[in-house]
């Protein structure tokens, strides 16, 4: 069996988590499981980034000292996680002894090596990113990441020279094109950043003081990125303890770094530089997913429109949250969340297909065998054939975990829960019963049992509690996760002449108009949008349209958009997600256009897209925006600006 590290990037604590963190962190969690699962041998960390100037800042306003601060948030942290039930073998905080003195050793190493020198920095700074910029870098005057203003900032600091590995690692990426995935962010990072060439990286400050001392000029504090992401090394013991079966050698280099798009930058530029000058292997992959959004954009604290977690698990149960947050949105892409959605999942597929598949079978050993459940006599041709699908899913499991496609290895097992009871209904023990024919019934329940055993171990990185609660009701002691995954490959490991134990549904369903009719406030005090009834479009389709005035036309935002990356979107053929920038926004947005483009015909062109149409998603896939394009059916061709006019630019 191999060995999977696996990471999270550590947060800030600079408030309490949001429905964003704790689905990075679920998705890392149902990783690690799936690979213990897999009798890999896992180290699973996450942590906080506690230091540096905007926690100063946030702690100063609160009136608070920054240590403080920090330590009750990140309380608070630690009781999200035990409530989601994340199964982290370490917790790191940058500001432990551990680590601070670990990464006063390794500045000191890269200093000792050449590799950091003193100069003056001037330049501007983004506080809530932490990150440097030039001058050129900007879009509008602020900060590209996040639209904020951003700070002149004129000190002595210490650099560390990025530019000397920019080769080293431009063939490092083109040579492991797993390093970066999704495949959109790694040509982003070779063309917005590696191409245009690599300036040295400032990494110490002077103008305020929450931050682990460089060890021999102690007025400077060390960059906070610097600081923050050593962190998966310090967590096992580098550089003090890298001994035979230390952490560190039993788990460096990662398998995996889990982190958001926005910070896919730091995780595949300055990081595997530090690596490099510190001579050390990089990880196999950074995997940069999408965003979790709300209809009315970004969720942020200031918005006043982010959704608690903990709010969402008391009021549907952790079973719940986690399942909406793996199975909802295709892993790597953005997603809208929303309470509607999520209770439409909570009631088509854990109350109707899986909760149903359970009681209905229980019901049945209880009606027809007494409880027991009976050993089973020959397989006829329906037998077979869900043993095969069973089969088939544990294999699709494997592959699409393997590939990160958590989403669609959520989705197999739900095919084959589904195939269960349409199973049942083919079977129909119920007739067996009543002509009495014993050996068909006993094989059916049997098969019946057996894939609900199966599912249930399956089940186990994803929803946790919930296979080990299908197990008791199966009138069996043993834990489901501790079946591996070998057996959940193998048919007839339930033991026949089990007594079950039928008890209270799994999932109660939820009658969501009683919920919102009854003014319950979603968490976060979003409302879901009416389900209005669709309009027919005109019989007669007329080629003109109804005469507006120009105000009519300028509520249409038409702009100027750089296509950054295109991709096809795996089981939608006509659709294409591109990635987009317009001005200081990226967005995404999906486009009906795959059978006339291929997605590398459209990089790096400008094109003219409706800026302010309501996002929408497209078979689950967030788009937030339309392209503009032409044609006849036969053919298709997309607006285009005559000459570049730069993206962001209006359409009038
Ligand atoms: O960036 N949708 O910390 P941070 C999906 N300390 N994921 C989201 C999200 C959303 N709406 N909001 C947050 C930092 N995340 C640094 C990291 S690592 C060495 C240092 C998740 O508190 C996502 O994983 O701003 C994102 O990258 C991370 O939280 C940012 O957390
Ligand atoms: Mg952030």
């Amino acid at each position: 069996m191999g060995k999977f590290y696996i990471t999270t990037p550590i947060y800030y604590p600079s408030d309490n988590l949001h429905i964003g963190h704790a689905y990075t962190t679920v998705v890392a969690d149902a990783l690690a499981r799936y690979h213990r699962l897999l009798g890999d041998e896992v180290f699973f960390l996450t942590g906080t980034d506690e230091h540096g100037q905007k926690i100063q800042r946030r702690a100063a306003a609160v009136g608070k000292d920054p240590q403080t601060f920090v330590d009750e948030i990140v309380a608070n942290i630690k009781s999200l996680w035990k409530l989601l039930k994340i199964s982290n073998d370490d917790f790191i905080r940058t500001t432990e002894p551990r680590h601070t003195k670990r990464v006063q050793q390794i500045f000191q190493r890269l200093y000792d090596r050449g590799d950091i020198y003193k100069s003056e920095y001037e330049g501007l700074y983004c506080t809530p990113c932490e990150a440097f910029w030039l001058e050129r870098q900007l879009v509008d005057g602020k900060c590209p990441d996040c639209g904020r203003e951003v700070e002149k900032v004129r000190e002595e600091s210490y650099f560390f020279r990025l530019s000397k590995y920019a080769d080293r690692l431009m063939a490092y990426i083109e040579a492991h094109p797993e390093f970066i995935q999704p495949v959109s962010r790694k040509n982003e990072m070779i063309n917005n950043f590696l191409r245009p060439g690599l300036e040295d990286l400032c990494i110490s400050r002077t103008t305020f003081s929450w931050g682990i001392p460089v060890p021999f000029d102690p007025k400077h504090v060390v960059y906070v990125w610097l600081d923050a992401l050593t962190n998966y090394i310090t967590a096992l013991g580098y550089p003090d303890e890298t001994g035979e079966g230390s952490l560190f050698a039993r788990f460096w280099p990662a398998e995996l770094h889990l982190v958001g798009k926005e910070i896919v930058r730091f995780h595949t530029i300055i990081w595997p530089i530090i690596l490099m000058a510190l001579d050390l292997p990089l990880p196999k992959q950074v995997f940069g997913h999408g965003w979790l959004v709300l209809d009315g954009g970004k969720m942020s604290k200031s918005k006043g429109n982010v959704v608690d977690p903990v709010v969402l698990v008391e009021k549907y149960g952790l079973a719940a949250i986690r399942y909406y947050l793996l199975r909802e949105v295709p892993f790597g892409s953005d997603g809208v969340y929303s309470e509607e959605a999520l209770v439409l999942r909570i009631n088509t597929d854990l109350a109707n297909d899986l909760g149903n598949l359970l009681h209905r079978t229980l019901s049945m050993v209880e009606k027809f065998n007494g409880g027991v459940v009976p050993a089973p006599g020959a397989n006829g041709p329906l037998e077979e054939a869900l043993r095969a699908e069973a089969g088939r899913t544990c294999q699709a499991v494997q592959e699409h975990m393997a590939q990160l496609e958590v989403s669609d290895a959520l989705a197999a097992i739900f095919q084959l829960i589904g195939r269960a009871n349409k199973y049942i209904d083919e079977a129909a023990p119920w007739s067996l019963n009543k002509s009495g024919n014993r050996e068909r019934l006993e094989t059916v329940l049997y098969t019946m049992v057996e894939t609900i055993r199966i599912s249930a171990v399956l089940l186990t990185p994803y929803l946790v509690e919930t296979p080990a609660r299908i197990f008791n009701q199966l009138g069996l002691d043993t834990d489901p996760a501790a079946q591996g995954l070998e057996a959940a490959g193998k048919w007839g490991l339930y033991p026949a002449g089990t007594r079950v134990r039928k008890g209270e549904p799994l999932f109660p369903r939820i009658d969501w108009e009683k919920e919102t009719a009854e003014g319950t406030p979603e968490a976060g005090g979003v409302k879901a949008a009416p389900a209005t009834a669709e309009k027919k479009p005109e019989k007669t389709a007329s080629p003109k349209k109804e005469e507006i005035t120009i105000d009519e036309f300028a509520r249409i935002d038409l702009r100027v958009a750089k296509v950054l990356a295109a991709e096809k979107i795996e089981g939608a053929d006509k659709l294409l997600r591109l990635q987009v920038r317009i001005g200081h926004e990226e967005r995404q947005i999906v486009a009906g256009i795959a059978k006339y483009y291929q997605p590398q015909d459209l990089v790096g062109k400008e094109i003219v897209v409706v800026a302010n149409l309501k996002p929408v998603k497209l078979r689950g896939v967030l788009s937030q925006g339309m392209i503009l394009a032409a044609g006849d059916g036969e053919t298709l061709a997309v607006i285009r600006p005559e000459k570049e006019v730069g993206d962001g630019a209006q359409v009038r």
